[in-house]
């Protein structure tokens, strides 16, 4: 079974994931946090800099474009084939308003027509693999069902599906009943993606239905040695200990790389810290810390000694 690294803006870019691979494992495959383009113009323009060689020496992620028309995904796929990039993933999960308000993300669900329309123009002449990451519907998890005719019309390499609703964002339930209804009648590979955060999990979920793999987000940030874990790999807490020293060395080094001043990064570890806390004992008390913290030192000092009660 195939592991993915799920994108997570702001949280699994290039930072965490060159220092993750460097350090803790390698998944079979990441994605790049999406790439916002409209209008056929990049959005943000520095959301590209995830995907540049030279913050992707370890692992080739796949790029991400979050868009609605084929004229803004030429302009990405240009991007994609400058960087010698060979498959790109087409975001239909995001469901953040200010996305879905505009036809994006998990918002292009309702929309069977526009899905229709930009993969017809995608397919007419692209040179990538392409994958599509969904969600089950924006309003309701029938939306999918309409969806699968034309999905299967097209030569997608994969498909992810996280079976919740736009609607529910992050809440709530995953639709495992839904997920195994649609996944039998799509004929690209699926792999699942939602709320895994132990190995059991993992077990759990393909035994729900033939899949060719699982995508894993928040658990990895909350216990980076879930791969392993997954992989029956045995690990000790020796080896773990020096593994996340030097994966936190990692990602102070990459963040020095990419700001200016303590304080604009500060921000950025401690989100990583709100899941990655999880996994130690005196998690709240040390992420109370870090919350705190002001400078590079203090923070570099809190966390060496949160490794050492591990
Ligand atoms: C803070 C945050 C940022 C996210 N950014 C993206 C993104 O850029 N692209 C995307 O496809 N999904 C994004 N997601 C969704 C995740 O990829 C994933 O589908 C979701 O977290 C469920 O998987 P998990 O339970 O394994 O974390 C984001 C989720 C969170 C919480």
């Amino acid at each position: 079974m195939q592991i993915y690294l799920a994108p997570l803006q702001g949280l699994t870019d290039w930072i965490f994931r060159e220092s993750f691979t460097q350090h803790i494992a390698t998944f079979d495959k990441t994605f790049t946090p999406f790439v916002r383009v409209q209008n056929g113009d990049f959005f943000r323009p520095s959301q590209c800099n995830d995907l540049l060689p030279e913050h992707n020496h370890f692992q080739k992620p796949v790029p991400q474009f979050l868009g609605n028309d084929t004229e803004s995904f030429k302009r990405f796929e240009n991007l994609c084939l400058e960087n010698n990039y060979t498959e790109a993933n087409i975001n239909m999960g995001c469901p953040y308003p200010m996305v879905t308000g505009r036809k994006m993300g998990a918002g292009i669900l309702s929309y069977p027509e526009i899905i229709s329309e930009l993969l017809k123009g995608i397919f007419a002449d692209t040179h990538l693999r392409i994958s599509i990451k969904c969600r089950l519907g924006m309003e309701n998890p029938t939306e999918l069902e309409q969806l699968i005719p034309i999905f299967n019309d097209f030569p997608l390499s994969e498909i992810i599906i996280h079976p919740r609703i736009g609607k529910q964002q992050y809440k709530g339930n995953v639709n495992a009943e839904a997920f195994v209804k649609f996944a039998e009648q799509i004929k690209h590979p699926i792999f699942y993606n939602g709320d895994i955060f132990t190995a059991e999990d993992a077990e759990r979920i393909q035994k729900l239905t033939p899949i060719a793999g699982i995508m894993i987000g928040r658990g990895v940030l909350q216990n980076p040695f879930l791969l392993d874990e997954i992989r029956n790999k045995e690990i000790s807490v020796e080896e773990k200990r020096t593994k996340l020293r030097n994966f936190h060395l990692g990602i102070i080094e990459n963040c020095k790389q990419k700001y200016s001043g303590d304080g604009h990064f500060m921000k950025r570890l401690e989100e990583m810290w709100s899941y990655h806390a999880e996994n130690f004992i005196n998690g709240k008390k040390v992420l109370k810390q870090i919350k705190k913290c002001r400078t590079l030192a203090e923070y570099e000092e809190i966390v060496f000694r949160a490794l050492n009660e591990l």
